[in-house]
């Protein structure tokens, strides 16, 4: 019995779990110096701590509840966006802006229908064709309508060419003058740039800085990617995206809400924002062990969020517009 008490105050998960609703302090402090720890955070002064302590606590309680609380389809944790609040967190690393007069209609004048009794495979993930780099960071740029793009775009290319080449964010952020660089942008923009420019560069010759700097592309580097055009999947049609995601990896738009940041593992059916203000890549879809349908979606938030950079949402939720709207505006490039 001693022997259970002494390992229940050693492990602090036991620890967490044996206290309800909020965490003692000195618990808080620990947890927040091992978070420090793994994470290399160090704070400039001691109002800066101890504010980040405080919101480092919030969101641990949040995590702890939400867990605690039981029987859902998915998990939040703690990674290296927990100090951060969700307000700061969605301000400084999403970036999607669908222009005005797409954001009702939705119907874009490249929309393609697939003829949805064609068979398409009951799961399927680009990850095992080799058409999907490694998950990347925007950092605190808000610039995921670049990462989306172009983790679309290496997709085609890897499907068409038969060769997989990590391509250029920071030449979109620093050269695409239809979209915002960190201040926001749009994928199919981004796509009509890309194709003006006849090319973008790899991310090797351009490599990814995570601020706005002045545009480097010139005549000397050679384009290692092109694209002719761009297609919009039919706007709130699930099945019509399913399609889509068979034929090669899908820019899609999200409606990321508080929970997003602390998403860990499992299919995510939980709250979303009102609008949709982030962009990430579809690269498969499947069901899960329970019986959970849900899309595959590589996001820009490093390796360390989610699964491995990867979020699994839930798929057929029984709103057209699908989980987060992630129906409402897919597109994809041509090749
Ligand atoms: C502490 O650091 C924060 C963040 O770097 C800064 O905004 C704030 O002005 C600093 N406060 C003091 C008292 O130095
Ligand atoms: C847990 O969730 C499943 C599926 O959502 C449901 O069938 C079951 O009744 C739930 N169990 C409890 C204890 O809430
Ligand atoms: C869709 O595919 C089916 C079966 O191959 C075919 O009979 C039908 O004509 C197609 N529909 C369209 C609109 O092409």
């Amino acid at each position: 019995m001693k022997f259970l008490i002494a390992l229940c105050i050693i492990l602090s998960a036991c620890a967490y779990n044996a206290m309800s609703r909020t965490l003692s302090e000195p618990s808080i402090v620990e947890a927040h110096q091992q978070w420090m720890m793994k994470y290399g955070r160090t704070y400039t002064n001691n109002s800066e701590l101890e504010k980040r302590r405080k919101i480092f606590k919030e969101n641990l309680e949040y995590i702890e509840n939400f867990n605690n609380a039981g029987n859902k389809s998915y998990n939040l944790g703690l990674n290296l966006y927990s100090d951060l609040t969700s307000k700061e967190f969605i301000a400084s690393h999403t970036g999607l802006k669908v222009p005005r007069h797409l954001s009702s209609s939705k119907k874009g004048s490249n929309t393609i229908h697939f003829n949805l009794s064609d068979d398409v495979p009951t799961k399927f993930d680009w990850r095992d064709e080799g058409a999907v780099t490694d998950v990347k960071n925007q950092q605190r740029c808000g610039c995921c309508w670049a990462f989306s793009a172009v983790a679309a775009i290496e997709g085609i290319v890897k499907i068409k060419t038969d060769s997989l080449t990590s391509l250029s964010e920071q030449q979109l952020v620093d050269c695409d003058e239809q979209n915002q660089g960190c201040n926001g942008g749009f994928m199919d923009d981004t796509f009509k740039y890309i194709i003006q420019n006849q090319g973008i560069a790899s991310e090797a010759e351009y490599p990814y800085q995570g601020n706005d700097q002045t545009c480097q592309f010139n005549d000397q580097m050679t384009p290692a990617a092109q694209i002719t055009s761009f297609v919009d999947v039919p706007a709130n049609d699930e099945q019509q995206l399913l399609h889509a995601v068979a034929q090669q990896p899908i820019s899609v738009g999200i409606a990321v809400g508080t929970e997003f940041q602390l998403y860990q593992k499992g299919v995510y059916s939980g709250t979303c924002g009102r609008d949709l203000n982030h962009a990430v890549t579809a690269v498969g879809y499947g069901v899960s062990e329970d019986g959970t349908k849900y899309w595959l979606i590589k996001n820009s938030w490093g390796k360390n969020w989610g699964e491995e950079g990867y979020i699994r949402m839930l798929r057929e939720s029984g709103e057209s517009e699908g989980q987060c709207g992630i129906a409402a505006h897919a597109s994809y490039p041509t090749i």
